[in-house]
């Protein structure tokens, strides 16, 4: 089996440390085997960015790579995600749902006899691959700061790591502020969309997944927002373990969002992020004194399928917005997802 994935070209004699600089900043794509041409002395190296690979080998080794796209063969390969599902389906929870965050594994449980369950999956995980350090029983993601409550499975009684997104560092804490692993592609994607020199809003930031991809892209000024103190913390750090590799600039808040428009210019910002998928409906007022005519925001609703459509977004949104793509972005329950919505704001000129 073979598929096309975007690749890096290098010297031979500097692939090996290259490939391990790239495994270890989670750039290489582990799913595909690594190939050569020995008549012109290169390697050829899958990656899932290869902006970031090509300048992370300059920056690291000081060695030039070119980007390219090719055909490679698959490999098998265990990953964690496969070794977990197999213990879940011994245990007898086959399509149970569960996190990857770094090296800790946070299961989702409904009542206190699955909990007991995913204890003991926890224990026969933690023999077979001791990278895993802890485990936890997630109950539900509750208040306004959307933090999980959460049950000690096994091991360490850690709740804090670090994870990467697309070769970026990122400090979360379970415990203490949100964080979703699966939003990173999300993250990335939104990264891509925005231009040099744009002035971002990231309203609802959390541990700043949006923001940190911007600014390791992008020459943007992102400004970031979350009212919750300890994501913020955790924010900083992150700003400060990736301070080499940031183009953009950035501005931390602490806020209310409710509060943005007394602290920033009114109709100023090219792009918002409203990542606060049960009460977004409550902040487009904000979003709309904040952004620019012409400017977009990238709305995260809670909604059910059959709302998810351009026309049944537009009556939500009422007058001045033009939704220009949705797309489902999370899955929640066989009847609902996070949509996003792509929403162009007075687009000619209209009066606000
Ligand atoms: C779904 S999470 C955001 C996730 C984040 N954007 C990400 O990609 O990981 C929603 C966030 O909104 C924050 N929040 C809730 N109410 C808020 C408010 N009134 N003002 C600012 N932030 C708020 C919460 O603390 C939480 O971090």
């Amino acid at each position: 089996m073979r598929k096309r994935s975007p690749c890096i070209a290098i010297e031979a004699r500097s692939a090996e440390d290259a490939r391990r600089l790239l495994l270890e900043e989670g750039l290489l794509d582990k799913s595909l085997k690594i190939d050569r041409d020995v008549g012109r002395g290169l390697v050829y190296l899958p990656v899932v960015c290869t902006e970031l690979a090509v300048r992370l080998v300059k920056e690291k080794l000081g060695v030039d790579a070119s980007i390219c796209s090719r055909e490679f063969s698959k490999r098998m390969v265990w990953t964690r995600e496969l070794l977990v599902k197999g213990a879940l389906e011994e245990g007898g929870l086959p399509r149970h749902s569960y996190l990857l965050v770094g090296d800790i594994v946070v299961f989702n449980a409904k009542n206190a006899e699955e909990v007991e369950r995913l204890r003991q999956t926890a224990r026969v995980l933690s023999q077979a691959f001791p990278h895993f350090k802890a485990f936890y029983a997630k109950l539900l993601t509750e208040g306004e700061e959307r933090v999980a409550k959460l049950v000690h499975l096994h091991g360490e009684y850690k709740t804090r790591t670090l994870v990467k997104e697309y070769g970026v560092g990122l400090w979360v804490d379970i415990a203490r502020a949100y964080y979703n692993p699966r939003l990173a592609e999300e993250h990335y994607k939104i990264s891509t969309l925005v231009s040099n020199g744009e002035r971002v809003l990231d309203m609802f930031t959390g541990v700043g997944g949006f923001c940190l991809q911007i600014l390791a892209r992008k020459k943007a000024i992102v400004y970031c927002n979350d009212i919750n103190r300890e994501a913020i913390r955790l924010l900083h750090e992150s700003l400060a373990y990736n301070f080499n590799r940031l183009k953009g600039r950035v501005v931390v808040l602490n806020c209310d969002a409710k509060l943005l428009p007394e602290v920033l210019s009114k109709s100023s910002f090219d792009r918002i992020i409203m990542n606060h998928p049960t009460k977004w409906l409550e902040f487009i007022g904000v979003a709309k004194e904040l952004v620019k005519c012409g400017g977009t925001i990238h709305l995260y609703a809670l909604l059910e399928k059959r709302e998810a459509s351009k026309s049944e977004i537009s009556k939500l949104m009422g007058e001045g917005f033009e939704v220009k793509r949705v797309e489902e972005v999370l899955e929640y329950s066989p009847k609902r997802s996070v949509f996003r919505a792509d929403l162009l704001y007075c687009k000619d000129g209209q009066e606000r």
